[in-house]
């Protein structure tokens, strides 16, 4: 719905645009998306390069920093993330205080926010080295909260990060290792789990990151930004997307495993049900995300031995969506999220991590378009305007006669 109001006085024409479906809000240099033709590069980089000969530091150093690391600045950059990853002490305790069964999400976004009380020297969103240090910071943190998380989850003792292992290799170690027990890496999960962050690093002005703009906007910190976007990306049109379409599969295969039964309910829009992982505001045709996660799901699933029965049904769904007109009339396409959970949960997380680990991924991004923002001459504090509906204007009746 695009439709133009009129504000009285000095303000002139104000647009409506109900989901900013239409409205820019910011100039950026950081993603280049062509919904049409299904085109994803960061930096210019296209995403399917990235995803084959990159790595995860190495895009968030492209992203942030806006040129791909030479070595040396590789190894600078994972050098003082390795020496971040620990989290003060006293951060525990806030585990302690969350219950058992806290979802993921809701403790990251409170962690990171609170990170802002132990480093309150990131305030200033204008001293350049402070952000520096903020941005690292947090690249290093996330992994040991998001793994804290998991472990308060399942009642076991955190494993604190071992700085001679990579940024995913350590993350996967402080999530499943136990006590007394070497963890053994998987060269396979380490592999498909970097893919999957490196696809997850950005992706222009998604709701996650425009909240984190919004918030920046008001020159509020970095870590109390980030934590805004985490919040936004929890929910189910959002990044929690991915945990909807592990719960949808289950549910299909619970009532016999079949598809068509449950299209014809999406097609009805009984109770509003909806196919998860599929569709997507920009992209109208294929999300070029969602080939590449495709292909690692077989991958990933056939080198570690697992044959996922939620897999066939979704490739079942998909494959019956893609001939329906219902589907088709609308361009509703696989997105980023229909085959990313049979991956993680092949790789032992449960689903409430899966949104965790889009976050993890997408972190660069938000702290790109964080500095990108900030750093932007004549930058403005966010401010939409309405199309004011209620009444005009009445009388205060005292209570009594009401
Ligand atoms: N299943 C069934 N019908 C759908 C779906 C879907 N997944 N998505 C959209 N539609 C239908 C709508 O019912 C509507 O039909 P109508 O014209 O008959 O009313 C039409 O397609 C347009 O839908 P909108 O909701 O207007 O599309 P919008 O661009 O606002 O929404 C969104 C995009 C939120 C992604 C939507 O497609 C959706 O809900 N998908 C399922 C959730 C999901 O997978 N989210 C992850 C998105 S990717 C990401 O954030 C990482």
């Amino acid at each position: 719905g695009f439709e133009i109001g009129k504000l009285r006085a000095q303000t002139g024409l104000v647009t409506l645009d109900s989901g900013y479906g239409n409205t820019a809000a910011y100039k950026s240099a950081i993603t280049y998306l062509d919904g049409e033709q299904g085109i994803l590069r960061y930096r210019g980089y296209p995403i399917e390069q990235l995803a084959e000969h990159g790595t995860f530091l190495e895009t968030a150093y492209l992203l942030i920093n806006g040129e791909l690391p030479t070595v040396d600045q590789l190894s600078a950059f994972r050098g003082q993330i390795t020496q971040h990853t620990l989290l003060h002490e006293d951060v525990k305790r806030f585990y302690d205080g969350f219950p058992r069964d806290a979802h993921p999400m809701a403790m990251l976004s409170s962690v990171v926010s609170a990170l802002s009380t132990f480093y309150q020297d990131s305030h200033n969103p204008f001293d350049e080295a402070q952000r520096h240090i903020s941005t690292i910071r947090l690249l290093a943190k996330l992994p040991t909260i998001a793994a804290y998380a998991y472990k308060k989850s399942i009642g076991h003792p955190v494993v604190y990060p071992r700085n001679d292992l990579g940024y995913v290799e350590n993350f996967l170690r402080m999530t499943f290792s136990v006590p007394a027990e070497e963890y053994d890496l998987d060269p396979v999960v380490v592999g498909a789990l970097d893919k999957l962050l490196i696809l997850h690093a950005d992706h222009e002005q998604n709701c996650s990151t425009s909240t984190v703009r919004l918030v920046g906007s008001s020159q509020a910190n970095l870590f109390a930004s980030i934590s805004a976007g985490i919040n936004a990306l929890w929910g189910p049109l959002h990044g929690g997307a991915n945990q909807a379409v592990l719960e949808m599969l289950e549910q299909i295969r619970e009532a016999g495993g079949n598809a068509d039964a449950f299209l014809e309910k999406v097609k009805n829009k009984e109770d509003g049900v909806r196919l998860m992982g599929f569709g997507h505001r920009v992209y109208k045709s294929f999300d070029p995300r969602a080939k590449i996660i495709k292909a690692a799901a077989h991958d990933v699933l056939s080198a570690l031995g697992k044959n996922d029965e939620l897999l066939d049904i979704a490739l079942r769904l998909e494959e019956r969506a893609l001939s329906d007109d219902y589907f088709v009339s609308r361009n509703l396409y696989p997105n980023v999220d229909f085959y990313t959970g049979l991956i993680y949960r092949a790789m032992g997380f449960p689903t409430t991590m899966f949104t965790v680990l889009f976050a993890l991924g997408r972190l660069p991004g938000w702290i790109a378009q964080w500095h990108e923002m900030i750093k932007e001459p004549g930058s403005r504090i966010g401010r939409p305007r309405q199309i004011y509906t209620g009444v005009v204007e009445r009388d205060y009746i005292p209570v009594e006669q009401r």
